[in-house]
């Protein structure tokens, strides 16, 4: 709101000076004033439904006629043409996730992180194993395992614990066996790190008929945060790449699994301890602005504005128009993340990770 309290500070010190002042310097005044402080900052919209939710969250306003959502609306061609946008200056400001965070990880700053409940983590991605499994089944050994992930590409069942394996210069095929979905479709073909689609598909098992068989859907009945958990359930996989929160689930019974920890001295650990044994903290969608014009004062203004909107439009807020237009619909609140830089915001596991699974090579300081 910052903007608006210079604006009327402006405003009041002009009608006092107004008694002394030869009229065509009060004009003068309200005309360079009417181009330079009456300034919304710019949210960039991705698509038509994003720029209808934004006009629409725009309209409502507090008793002083200020937006509680106090942004201009742009519309620019996806993320891309968004980040093409802040990089020239007419648009300021765009919610995105961790992997366009990680991808424009040089242009951005941060002004806050969506807060789903587990601070600014979406969730952690982690390694589920029956408990009693062998005990040379580990983080450091999977060679020769039977592994499920949730399918190609995602980030909790293949990014997180294929660049685990790519910064820890493993063999980036050490399973037998996997049930990796969509592993044997050509758009993904490029992501299987041997070559051996047939392989990555052998313990999917398809529809109810035997149909779809590793289809990256649901078609496939181990596609999926709960498909790859019932790989390991039925005891097709040995080690299951999910989220943390599906082993905790109501139901399941805690007691017969375990998570594979990176520390070698504390190889295993309980399902609630997702916190300290995980292979990544998988970072929230992130609000940012670009690293060469954002201030700190925007940036906090952004913070403010999105947590006073939140609170006066409610429902609108994360539901008008349909999920997950401009933030997450699971949005509880936006954490203040004033100026903060991509890398700090990522955090060491998933900037690790996920630089290494692109490039091959580990970062400076992983
Ligand atoms: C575990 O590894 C050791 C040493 O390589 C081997 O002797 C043993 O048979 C393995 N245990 C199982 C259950 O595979
Ligand atoms: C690894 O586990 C041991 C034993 O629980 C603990 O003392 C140590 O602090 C852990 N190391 C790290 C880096 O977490």
């Amino acid at each position: 709101m910052q903007v608006h309290v210079h604006q009327e500070i402006q405003v009041q010190e002009i009608f006092n000076k107004m008694k002394y002042l030869p009229s065509w310097l009060f004009i003068s005044i309200i005309i360079s004033c009417g181009v330079s402080c009456v300034h919304s900052l710019r949210w960039c919209c991705k698509s038509i439904n994003e720029l209808r939710k934004c006009r629409h969250l725009r309209q409502a306003s507090d008793e002083a006629g200020t937006p509680y959502f106090d942004f201009d609306c742009v519309i620019k061609d996806g993320v891309e043409g968004c980040m093409r946008a802040l990089k020239n200056g007419v648009a300021d400001v765009i919610d995105i996730d961790g992997g366009d965070v990680f991808r424009y990880k040089n242009d951005i700053v941060l002004a806050a992180a969506e807060n789903r409940g587990v601070d600014d983590a979406s969730y952690f991605a982690v390694a589920v194993v029956h408990k009693g499994a062998d005990d040379n089944l580990s983080l450091h050994n999977l060679i020769g395992y039977k592994s499920c992930h949730t399918s190609i590409g995602k980030t909790a069942g293949w990014n997180m614990p294929m660049g685990w394996l790519a910064r820890m210069n493993y063999n980036r095929a050490p399973f037998s066996q996997s049930c990796a979905p969509g592993a044997n479709n050509p758009e993904f073909l490029g992501l299987v790190p041997d070559n051996n689609p047939t392989k990555w598909c052998a313990l999917c098992i398809g529809d109810e008929h035997g149909d779809h068989v590793c289809d990256r859907d649901s078609d496939e009945r181990y596609y999926g945060y709960h498909g790859a958990f019932q790989c390991l359930k039925d005891g097709k996989g040995d080690v299951a790449f999910v989220k943390h929160s599906i082993p905790i689930e109501p139901g399941v019974d805690q007691s017969k699994f375990q998570l594979l920890c990176r520390n070698e001295t504390r190889p295993r650990a309980p399902p609630a301890d997702w916190r300290n044994c995980n292979i990544g903290r998988v970072p929230s969608h992130a609000v940012v602005m670009d690293v060469a014009r954002a201030t700190e004062e925007n940036a906090r203004n952004v913070a403010e504005i999105l947590n006073r909107a939140k609170a006066a439009l409610e429902f609108d807020f994360n539901s008008y128009g349909g999920k997950n237009l401009l933030w997450s619909s699971s949005t509880v609140s936006f954490l203040p993340r004033i100026l903060m830089s991509p890398r700090e915001f990522m955090g060491e596991d998933y900037y690790c990770n996920t630089h290494a699974l692109h490039t091959n090579q580990v970062a400076d300081g992983c």
